[in-house]
């Protein structure tokens, strides 16, 4: 059987390993066989980018990658010229070598400075340094609370966006999760989900005018390219390699 070799990665597989390779299984599946805890958010369905891996040696033996796992490599952190998504990677002829990006996009509530910096008390509290909302986007969250009576404040997430990378998302909060972080904001309580604060840090929520338009708009040092009509967005890998 072909075999895997696995590269050290602090945290997958500190030691580096070499397993065989199961053909009819994806790689994704042969490293958790093995105990090799790959992250794999969407069940291998192609539908995250978590499970991304680069491939050293033994990339041009693979089978190609689909359309499906092209464009979700378009949206992977640390994205490489070889790499691919280990759940979409099956029927290995050849013994190949493989690498984990440094950072996934489910580590990161894991890796978040904040969490080792900061007292028990204060380890989900915004700092002005994370996240800041100007007065007039204030101004409008509370009259959005307004419209939702028995909401206590207002969730910001990021979601993965069909045009391109991805997209905020803003809920009404009912109950809080505790993995969330919180500030409050002139009165208004701002929920932020632990792992898009890393994405988010150094925002200002800002509610401006353009012509006859108002909107909510998120000035973010971390956002590299928007796509045409301005709903999307991709990352830069600043804020991972901040990480330390
Ligand atoms: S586990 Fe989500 S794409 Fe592989």
């Amino acid at each position: 059987m072909p075999k895997i070799t696995i590269l050290p990665h602090a945290e997958i597989c500190p030691e580096g390993a070499v397993v065989e390779a199961e053909p009819s299984k994806s790689v994704c599946e042969n490293l958790l066989d093995n105990n090799i805890l790959v992250e794999h958010a969407c069940e291998m369905s192609c539908a995250c980018t978590t499970c991304h891996v680069i491939v050293t040696e033994g990339f041009d033996t693979l089978e190609e990658s689909s359309d499906d796992e092209e464009d979700m490599l378009d949206k992977a952190w640390g994205l490489e010229q070889r790499s691919r998504l280990s759940c979409q990677l099956r029927n290995l002829s050849n013994d190949i070598t493989i690498q984990f990006p440094r950072y996934t996009i489910n580590m990161v509530s894991e890796l978040h400075p904040n969490k080792n910096n900061l007292g028990a008390e204060d380890k989900k509290s915004l700092s002005k340094d994370d996240f800041s909302v100007s007065s007039s986007a204030v101004s409008h969250l509370v009259e959005m609370m307004k419209s939702n009576p028995g909401s206590n404040g207002i969730r910001i997430s990021l979601k993965d966006s069909g045009c391109s990378g991805y997209a905020y998302n803003l809920d009404y909060v009912k109950d809080e999760d505790p993995n969330d972080y919180h500030g409050n904001f002139s009165g208004v309580d701002v929920y932020i989900k632990d792992t898009s604060l890393i994405f988010l840090k150094g925002t200002e929520l800002d509610y401006i005018q353009e012509g006859v338009n108002h909107n909510l708009v998120f000035k973010n040092p971390n956002v590299e390219n928007e796509c045409g009509c301005g709903e999307s967005f991709t990352f830069s890998n600043k804020p991972f390699a901040e990480l330390k």
